[in-house]
């Protein structure tokens, strides 16, 4: 099977179990500011597990680009080297968001590997978590996996849940126990089975990771519950790909075998087998894609990254005596073969090659001057197998030219780099390069922010602040000039960040530069102001007045005080069982998902709209006091699902009793400032939770003109007044009706007519007629009435009746009553159905038949007549 029909295989299943297929995100995560690349599935649907977010669907699949080439996953300096390392992957993935979990998960896997690949069972053998017994049995007794073949994988990384049968995304967010699915490559091949001191051998493979996700873990550890266990799973392609196509190594798969010749001829190589083909090829998938999603070659953050691995697959080029530009070339190349699945490459084709190439010229001085000194340096080590730190560094700061290029260089030759020294140069480069830092960079290559920015939002939307921080890519940087993106941190900020559903606010810094900030979002404490320099340069500890979009504010609080509002007035309508879902506000609209298990009756809309009406017309006053928890749970109010509260909390009130909530966002001062609130939509977005749409305001009343002037458009084209519009329409619905009874009357007079013409071909038989014809008729049901209609038309009459459509052949016969006793439907299809490769049978008066060799028609009809004589 081709990759490509193995992906399309994958999609298809899941989506014929009611899965969404989703399209892939981009690599460079959207919903992630601090996260270097996309590196799996799930992280794309992070906040939908979070409970932060809501989609329409509560299954999906994916085949999602992913890329692990620096932080935590970081296989770049194993590409070539290995069968199964890849800067660029392709995982495919099915998700669940508490609906299904473990025994449906684990029996979808089985299903696919073992009934859709026809994977051999004794092939496959699985891992589980230690501790989950329940995933243990499912796959003994559910699935009848053998004991012997199912490894149970405990705590084996020396901490609690530090496992390899327990995935995390990163050191916070969503994670849980994992049950993992290997393939045995055989005996030939060294290695032992999991959680063997043999593991690390390529004999048994992880082709697929279940992950049951329960957990949100954060900062300090705590792990708390998800609102509703959920499912990941990742596949990488180019494995299963190699098993199905009979291979070991990934890059022996056909759509590697393509890109290594289109590589060999781009380069001038004959040797196909070689490693620095394998590691062009590689590296042209992910070095293009990340052009795709947006990133270019740079100094800094994913730029740079993308950098580094360009850089590598040109000294490979270099290393097998291609000196001139090369790479780009490739791009048809990966186009040809992954162009299809993924359009936006096919769109950007010719902007990822002319990037490449402008790389690649400008690297070949560097290359060239970089090799030079790395082999002088060679040559002067004397008896010393190892190249100093120094020289790594020196090479990589004045020349350009990247330490894994010279950790690559140095593993050719049987040199080692002495990578201690050359940390300890970089860490001093660091500390010169960055002002007092509260950002770290993880192994995951995930930011984490300690510390805290005073919130002063709730009073001003102006202010003063020092520039703490500014981050490009999660990497820390002294300044950014006009033009340029980042992250930037105050030490106080009016900036609302996007929490409990209230989007970031927007707006300006002024001083020595000018800075808009497009969003604001939190990680932890800290606020992350986004922001583009529009003119001069910011610079960390700059001081900057602070101007909030007061009109984007002033509407989003609207939008969040009317919420809670609505949220009173469904409890009241509906019931106690509403509970808030998710809600999204921003300076649009409101959205607020709850719980309810049917659709809202137009009666119950209209009284919740008239009901928080009523609240804005009675001008409320918006109070809030900060106390502790258990003083706020006494006060009745209601805390939002899924968010944590400290021990200290914000409660605001509207109306002396009527809306009660913990909320850290910003709101109207009265609630008559919300004017006017409207519904727009209701909707159903996962089993029992509905989902409410509205407006409020300026946004509302809009609204309500749009719809008036429809209506009157509709008036008009009856020139009707716009009250009886109404029924001009419901009249046009009638006639329409009407008219298509009549058309469906004609149709089957029609049919009749056709059948009548059908009938006059029927031949004379010793007691009545036989006919035997090819028609044109595409649903069985219709064959049937043909048939009927034809028999009483015949009265006395054996009828055999062929029709093609789609390659396939169906088959009718009949016999009227007097001829049943010497000729049967059911035998004559017997007789006729081989003739189209085809098997029926059926009554005596009627049989059917399908068959699947329309060439056969012809003969079988002249064969007919003379089979029916012998009956008579
Ligand atoms: N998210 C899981 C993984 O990457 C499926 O292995």
């Amino acid at each position: 099977m081709k990759s490509s029909e193995l992906r399309q295989s994958f999609l298809s299943f899941f989506e014929s179990k009611q899965h969404q297929i989703v399209e892939s995100s981009s690599l460079v995560p959207g919903n992630d500011p601090t996260l270097l690349f996309t590196n799996a599935g799930m992280v794309q649907f992070k906040d939908v597990f979070l409970g932060a977010d809501q989609r329409p669907y509560s299954r999906a699949t994916t085949s999602q680009r992913c890329v692990r080439a620096g932080g935590k996953h970081n296989d770049l300096e194993n590409v070539g080297y290995t069968a199964r390392h890849h800067t660029f992957f392709e995982m495919l993935g099915n998700f669940s968001f508490g609906d299904y979990f473990k025994e449906d998960a684990i029996a979808y896997a089985w299903e696919f590997l073992t009934g859709v690949l026809k994977l051999p069972k004794e092939k496959l053998l699985v891992t589980v978590y230690a501790e989950d017994d329940e995933a243990y049995s499912i796959w003994k007794d559910k699935i009848g996996v053998p004991v012997e073949k199912i490894i149970r994988i405990g705590d084996n990384k020396g901490a609690r849940y530090a496992s390899d049968n327990f995935w995390a995304m990163g050191d916070t967010g969503p994670c849980g126990p994992c049950t993992e699915v290997f393939y045995d490559h055989g005996e030939h091949i060294w290695g032992g089975p999991p959680g063997s001191p043999e593991e690390d051998g390529d004999r048994f493979i992880e082709i697929w990771n279940v992950v049951f996700m329960q957990f949100n873990r954060s900062a300090d550890g705590t792990m708390a519950p998800l609102p509703k266990p959920s499912v990941d799973t990742g596949m990488g392609l180019e494995r299963i790909s190699a098993i199905l196509q009979g291979v070991h190594s990934n890059y022996e798969i056909d759509l590697f075998q393509n890109l290594i010749k289109a590589a060999a001829q781009a380069v001038g190589t004959e040797d196909l087998s070689s490693q620095s083909l394998r590691v062009i090829a590689d590296h042209i998938r992910s070095c293009s894609f990340m052009i795709v999603d947006g990133v270019v070659p740079s100094n800094e953050g994913r730029g740079y990254v993308l950098r580094r691995i360009i850089r590598r697959a040109l000294r490979h080029g270099n290393k097998l005596g291609q000196t001139q530009p090369f790479f780009y070339k490739l791009v048809a190349a990966l186009d040809a073969e992954m162009g299809e699945a993924y359009p936006e490459l096919r769109k950007l084709a010719d902007r990822v090659a002319s990037i490449l190439l402008k790389e690649e010229e400008q690297f070949a001085k560097t290359l060239d001057q970089g090799m030079r000194i790395l082999e002088e340096a060679i040559a002067n080590l004397g008896d010393s197998k190892v190249i100093p730190g120094e020289t790594i560094f020196k090479l990589y700061d004045t020349y350009g030219f990247p330490a894994d290029l010279t950790n690559d260089v140095a593993r050719e030759a049987g040199l080692e780099i002495d990578e201690a020294g050359f940390e300890v140069a970089m860490a001093e480069q660091r500390a010169r390069a960055r002002s007092a830092s509260n950002f770290s960079m993880d192994m995951s290559g995930t930011v984490s922010v300690d510390g805290k920015t005073e919130f002063t939002g709730y009073a001003y939307l102006e202010g003063q602040s020092p520039v703490e921080q500014i981050l490009v890519d999660g990497v820390s940087v002294a300044s950014l000039q006009a033009g340029e993106k980042g992250l930037v941190i105050l030490a106080e900020t009016p900036f609302y960040g996007e929490s409990g559903g209230q989007v970031g606010d927007q707006g300006w810094f002024r001083g020595p530069a000018a800075v808009k900030v497009t969003n604001t979002t939190k990680q932890g404490k800290v606020h992350l102001h986004h922001v583009e320099v529009r003119e001069g340069t910011l610079n960390v500890g700059d001081v900057v007045t602070t101007e909030v979009d007061k009109s984007l504010r002033n509407a989003t609080a609207l939008n969040h005080s009317a919420t809670h509002l609505l949220h009173e007035a469904l409890r009241r309508v509906l019931g106690d069982h509403v509970l808030q879902k998710g809600s999204l506000v921003n300076a649009e609209r409101l959205r607020f998902d709850f719980s309810h298990f049917e659709g809202m009756t137009p009666a119950e809309l209209e009284q919740v709209e008239d009901m928080v009406n009523e609240q804005i017309r009675l001008n409320h006053e918006t109070i809030t006091e900060v106390m502790d928890i258990e003083a706020a749970k006494a006060k009745g109010a209601h805390a939002l699902f899924g968010e944590k509260y400290e021990a200290q909390v914000r409660v605001l009130t509207m109306g002396a009793d009527y809306s009660i909530e913990l909320c850290g966002g910003t709101h109207v001062k009265r609630t008559g400032d919300i004017g006017l609130f409207k519904i727009v939509q209701e909707s159903g977005i996962a089993a029992g939770v509905r989902r409410i749409e509205a407006l409020t305001g300026k946004a509302a009343i809009d609204a309500t003109r749009q719809t008036e002037v429809s209506l009157s458009k509709i008036a008009g084209l009856f020139k009707a007044s716009k009250e009886a519009a109404l029924d001009k329409v419901l009249a046009l619905n009638e006639q329409a009706r009407a008219m298509q009874k009549e058309l469906e009357q004609l149709k089957s007079k029609l049919a009749a007519q056709a059948g009548a013409d059908l009938a006059s071909g029927a031949i004379d038989i010793p007691g009545g007629k036989l006919l035997v014809s090819k028609i044109d008729i595409e649903d069985p049901k219709g064959l049937r009435d043909l048939l009927d209609q034809l028999k009483s038309k015949l009265e006395s009459a054996v009828i055999l009746l062929a029709a093609e459509h789609d390659g396939k052949v169906s088959l009718i016969a009949g016999a009227t009553k007097d001829f049943t006793a010497k000729v049967k439907a059911g035998d004559l299809i017997k007789f006729a159905a081989p003739f189209v490769d085809g098997r029926g049978g059926g009554r005596p008066d009627m049989a059917q038949a399908g068959g699947t060799n329309p060439a056969g028609i012809d003969a079988m009809l002249a064969a007919v007549p003379d089979w029916v004589q012998e009956q008579l």
